[in-house]
C-alpha cells in the first residue's frame, strides 16, 4: 500500500514517538529526586579505610569519617557525622562522649545516643586487625 499524497503518517509517528521519549525522560527527571527525598537511597560502595599506626587500649583515633577505639576486648569504630543534621562530631577525652558541636547532642563511646535533639545512635562499622603492630582495617 503506498501512501496517499497529503499522507503524513510517519512523520506524525516521528514526533509522537519523540513526544513519548521526552515523557519517559521527563518522568525520570522528576522521579529520582522524588525517590531520593522518600528516602530510597541507592546503596553506595564501601570504602575501606587502613589506619597504620599502634592504638594503644583505651585510646581512640579520630579520623575524618569516623572514630576507632580500642578497648581491652574489642576494637570498633563509629561515624563522626551527627545524626541530626551531619554535623562533625568531636570527641571529648574527659567526658568519654562524642559531641556535636552544632546542637550538642552526645553518643557514648559505642555510639549510643545519650542526649540532644539527635534520635538515633551513630552507624558502627567494621574494623579488622591488621595484625601485630600493622594497624586496622576501617570499612564504611
Ligand atoms: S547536628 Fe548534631 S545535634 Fe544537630
Amino acid at each position: 500500500m503506498t501512501p496517499e499524497p497529503g499522507d503524513n503518517r510517519p512523520r506524525r509517528q516521528f514526533f509522537s514517538s519523540g513526544w513519548n521519549w521526552l515523557k519517559l525522560v521527563i518522568g525520570l527527571l522528576v522521579a529520582y529526586p522524588l525517590l531520593r527525598f522518600v528516602r530510597f537511597n541507592v546503596p553506595r560502595k564501601p570504602r575501606h579505610i587502613k589506619v597504620e599506626k599502634k592504638i594503644l587500649v583505651g585510646d581512640v583515633h579520630l579520623d575524618a569519617d569516623f572514630a576507632l577505639f580500642v578497648g581491652e576486648q574489642e576494637v570498633w569504630a563509629i561515624s563522626r557525622t551527627c545524626t541530626h543534621l551531619g554535623c562533625r562530631l568531636n570527641y571529648s577525652q574527659e567526658e568519654g562522649q562524642m559531641i556535636c558541636p552544632c546542637h550538642q547532642s552526645r553518643f557514648s563511646r559505642h555510639g549510643h545516643r545519650l542526649a540532644g535533639p539527635a534520635q538515633k545512635d551513630l552507624p558502627r562499622y567494621k574494623v579488622e586487625a591488621l595484625g601485630q603492630e600493622k594497624g586496622y582495617m576501617v570499612t564504611i
